[in-house]
C-alpha cells in the first residue's frame, strides 16, 4: 500500500519538476527544484526503506555546519523565526540527505509547536552534538518515549496540528541507523530541546 503509494506520487511530481523548469523567476525556480529534489531522493529513500526493511545510509563525508544552515535558510526564507549557532566548519560521516531529513523534522515541529527555533552544533570528544530548541509547550517528561512511536500525537490542544505522528520516529530510526543518541530535554525558560549526538565517523567494524 505505502509502496503504492510513494511509488505513485513520482508521476504527478515529475510532471510539476516540468512545470517549474518553465517558471521565468530564475531563483525561485531553482529554490522549488531543489524542494522537488528533495522529494524525489525522500519517495527514493522511502522505496528502499520498504524493499530491503531498513534504510541503507550511502556513507559520505558532510559538513554538518553548513547542512544546518541550509536547513535553516530554507525555513527562513518561508518566514520562520529559526537561528543557526555553530563552528564555521565540522565534517561528520554520515548520509545528508538522511540527516537533512531527520533534523528538518525537528525544526518542523520546533515551529509548529512554537515560534521560535534555535539549531545549535558543537563537537564533544568523537560526538557532534545537534540541538534544536524551541519555546513551545515542551512535551512532559513521561511522554518522551512514547512520542518516539509511530502515530503518537499528544493531547487535544496540539492535535489539530496536522502531521500523522511520524516525525519523530522517523528521526529516531535515521539517528540510530547512525548509531548516534536522540534524547528529549527541557529547553529553559520553556520549551522542548531535542539533542542528537552523532559519531563523527563511521564504525565499519
Ligand atoms: N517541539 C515540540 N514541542 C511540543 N510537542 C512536540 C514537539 N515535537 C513533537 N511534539 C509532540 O510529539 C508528537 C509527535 O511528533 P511527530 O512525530 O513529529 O509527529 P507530528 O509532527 O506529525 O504530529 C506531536 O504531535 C506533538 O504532540
Ligand atoms: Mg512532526
Amino acid at each position: 500500500m505505502l509502496r503504492g503509494i510513494s511509488h505513485d506520487l513520482r508521476t504527478p511530481l515529475t510532471r510539476l519538476k516540468l512545470r517549474v523548469e518553465r517558471m521565468e523567476d530564475r531563483a525561485g525556480r531553482q529554490q522549488a527544484l531543489s524542494d522537488i529534489d528533495q522529494l524525489d531522493r525522500m519517495i527514493g529513500s522511502t522505496l528502499r526503506y520498504l524493499r530491503d526493511g531498513s534504510s541503507r545510509i550511502d556513507w559520505e563525508i558532510c559538513d554538518m555546519s553548513s547542512l544546518l544552515q541550509s536547513i535553516c535558510d530554507d525555513f527562513w526564507d518561508t518566514g520562520a523565526q529559526i537561528f543557526f549557532e555553530g563552528p564555521e566548519r565540522l565534517e561528520v560521516e554520515c548520509s545528508a540527505d538522511e540527516m537533512m531529513r531527520a533534523i528538518s523534522n525537528l525544526c518542523d515541529n520546533g515551529l509548529k509547536f512554537g515560534s521560535r527555533v534555535t539549531v545549535t552544533l558543537r563537537q564533544e570528544g568523537g560526538f557532534a552534538i545537534v540541538e534544536v530548541a524551541d519555546d513551545g509547550p515542551g512535551i512532559p517528561a513521561e511522554m518522551r518515549d512514547k512520542v518516539m512511536e509511530p502515530y503518537t500525537k499528544l493531547g487535544p490542544a496540539r492535535s489539530e496540528k496536522g502531521g500523522y505522528g511520524l516525525g519523530l520516529a522517523i528521526t529516531a530510526e535515521i539517528v540510530a541507523g547512525h548509531r548516534g543518541e536522540l534524547s528529549l530535554r527541557d529547553n529553559h525558560p520553556r520549551g522542548l530541546r531535542v539533542r542528537v549526538a552523532l559519531p563523527l565517523h563511521h564504525d565499519r567494524s
